[in-house]
């Protein structure tokens, strides 16, 4: 089983970016407790971030034969792109969409996703450990699954 984590716009700046909003963690921080939980449990782990919609999309594409699950957080894509929605509606694998912030208790441009009828859950506030929890309930699903 192989998962792929997506962050989509300014997320390469987590750890400077408004760390009372994202946090401390640094992209590379949270790819790496991803990678630690995913591998624990006899997952592969892919990591892509990009600040550009095309980027992700062909991102998106290219895991449709590999990836069991994908973890994205399309940034402010969310609130605005129809083609990134589109891309996960035209593959199999299913999706988790994470925002590390509550995006319900932000700018009411925020309160809109996109993308969240296209995925197979949201989590939502919680954090950055919000991308660690969305691998474990990818682990238990397909643990389940083969069991
Ligand atoms: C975000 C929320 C979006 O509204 C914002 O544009 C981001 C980050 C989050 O993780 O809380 O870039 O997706």
């Amino acid at each position: 089983k192989r998962l792929l984590l997506v962050n989509g716009p300014n997320l390469n700046l987590l750890g400077t970016r408004e760390p009372g909003v994202y946090g401390q963690k640094t992209l590379a921080d949270i790819e790496h407790e991803v990678e630690t939980t995913l591998k624990e449990n006899g997952w592969e782990f892919d990591a892509f971030q990009s600040n550009h919609e095309g980027d992700l999309i062909d991102a998106i594409h290219e895991s449709r034969h590999e990836s069991t699950g994908i973890i994205f957080n399309p940034g402010a894509y969310t609130h605005t792109s129809i083609a990134l929605r589109d891309a996960i509606a035209s593959i199999d694998v299913p999706v988790i969409e994470v925002h590390i912030s509550n995006v319900h208790k932000r700018e009411s441009f925020r309160h809109t996703s996109l993308i969240s009828p296209v995925t197979w859950g949201q989590i939502v506030g919680m954090g950055t450990i919000g991308y660690t929890l969305a691998a474990q309930a990818f682990i238990d699903h397909f643990r389940e699954e083969n069991e």
